[in-house]
């Protein structure tokens, strides 16, 4: 197993709130090796005990259940250094001394950076074998941006020890859709275009940009979060069944979606997405500010989109994909709503007034499904048969120890297993759609619709958004 982490970006918040917590539990659990060791670099001008200082009480906030003696045996093992990352010669400086041991390089910092940084890494002899690299998402902010980085990387490494993250595929509820999906007989039967109608993809935040304009501002929902995860949970929703869990027999079936993905049409662009960006309003009863980028910023906080999977198996099913920030609560959900069925028998209620079957994954922030089926059972016990909407409900149990999802993937790009990782081609493939998309906005001039905050979003949200969030508002409004 790999033993020395060379965090790139050790400053920022995902280091801070999400790699070093993860580090922790790995190594409370005994999961790491003997002698793991951490080098934390950035560009503050700290020294080693400024910036265990610092990092400590990110991880009493982090893991308010960590004793301080894991804490202190992780902070013990990391030392700091201040490097500039466009100068490769300081980043040689910084990890030659590792060359001995089995390095995994982690780049937490801005895309812009990767080149320099790999080239440091290389002279430093940080990226021969053995030594393996993980890059957070995204990689780029396009196409080329994504294809310069990719070469230029690719020039540097071997792709097999590479390991590009998207933090989704490493949550337990993530990874349960290959099981329900691969490991039940029930839903492949209908899982096609003869029996589904619809599907939406949701990923719906209630926190705002706070803190991340300078990404944001040149990054927006689409390309944070469409391009990496709703596009891969597209892609698990959509994929054929693999040969096998080896890690590129998943991702050969993936990067197969991503190109059976229609480009969108600018003729189309207006009826097919909505963008928009939040304005002043509340959130759980708390005044929430408006997102206010730079000027000139094309940044949008919602998307929403309509994918077509050119194939076999899904011609004609619209994939509805929605994102946004500052909505009303934080879930993440599939719903897949099945066809009306073919010939309808019954009088009560009335064909019109059948509700099709829904099938519903939430991912977070609890995990359960739902199927929506029709029943007989609280109609009268006389007379004709009255059907109404049953639900019926599985719920994880809660308690469940859940792991961090940046354990899991440490933990497998140590141990050099590339199944929950992305590989160039899916990359490629992803940015090609994205690509799509931004330039029918631009060539239809899609207007960005202003929302309040603490609603769900733009007027025409209600196209995309899940079919159960609409009826759930509707009925709201009602009241
Ligand atoms: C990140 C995005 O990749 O995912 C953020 O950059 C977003 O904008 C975050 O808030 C959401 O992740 P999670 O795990 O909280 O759903």
């Amino acid at each position: 197993m790999h033993d020395t982490l060379l965090l790139f970006g050790a400053t920022g918040d995902l280091a801070q709130r999400y790699l070093f917590p993860s580090l922790l539990r790995l190594l409370g659990d005994g999961l790491l090796p003997e002698d793991f060791r951490v080098r934390a670099m950035a560009l503050s001008p700290h020294d080693t005990d400024k910036f265990r200082d610092i990092l400590r009480p990110r991880l009493e906030q982090a893991l308010p259940q960590a004793s301080q003696d894991d804490i202190n045996n992780l902070l013990r093992r990391i030392d700091y250094r201040s490097v500039d990352l466009r100068d490769p010669g300081s980043i040689a400086d910084a990890v030659r001394e590792f060359n001995g041991r089995h390095c995994v390089s982690y780049l937490s910092i801005p895309p812009g950076l990767y080149i320099s940084t790999c080239e440091g890494l290389a002279l430093g002899g940080a990226l021969s074998a053995p030594h393996r690299l993980m890059l957070e998402k995204p990689i780029g902010s396009d196409s080329d941006s994504a294809a310069q980085i990719l070469q230029s990387i690719g020039a540097l490494i071997d792709e097999d020890r590479v390991f590009r993250i998207d933090h989704y595929l490493g949550k337990a509820a993530v990874q349960n859709l290959m099981a329900l999906r691969f490991g039940n007989t029930l839903l492949e039967a209908v899982w096609n275009r003869n029996y589904i109608e619809s599907v939406h993809i949701m990923v719906a935040e209630s926190d705002g940009v706070d803190g991340r304009d300078s990404y944001y501002s040149r990054s927006g929902a689409m390309r944070d979060m469409v391009q990496s995860h709703i596009l891969q949970l597209l892609c698990l929703v959509a994929m054929e069944p693999p040969a096998s869990l080896e890690a590129d027999r998943i991702r050969d079936e993936k990067v197969k979606v991503l190109r059976a993905l229609r480009p969108l049409d600018a003729r189309h662009a207006a009826k097919d997405s909505v963008r928009g960006r939040y304005t002043a309003g509340t959130i759980n009863g708390q005044p929430a500010q408006a997102y206010q980028p730079p000027e000139g910023s094309e940044a949008e906080t919602f998307v929403g989109v309509t994918a077509h999977i050119d194939n076999w198996r899904w011609a004609g099913v619209p994939f509805h994909l929605v994102t946004g920030k500052r909505l009303p609560e934080r879930t993440t959900r599939i719903e897949v709503n099945l066809k009306p069925v073919t010939h309808w028998l019954f009088e009560r209620p009335d064909r019109r007034h059948a509700q099709p079957n829904r099938l519903t994954f939430q991912l977070q922030p609890q995990e359960n499904i739902q199927l929506g089926l029709m029943s007989s059972l609280a109609g009268p016990e006389w007379g004709a048969l009255e059907l109404q909407p049953l639900e019926l409900e599985l719920s994880v149990p809660t308690g469940l120890h859940r792991r961090i999802a940046y354990e899991r993937l440490f933990l497998d790009a140590f141990n050099g297993n590339h199944a929950l990782f992305v590989r160039d081609d899916e990359v490629r493939a992803a940015w090609a759609w994205i690509d799509s998309v931004t330039d029918a906005w631009k060539a239809a001039d899609l207007p960005m619709q202003p929302y309040p905050a603490g609603s769900w979003g733009p007027d025409q949200a209600h196209l995309f958004l899940p079919a159960a969030i609409v009826a759930d508002e509707r009925s709201d409004d009602a009241l």
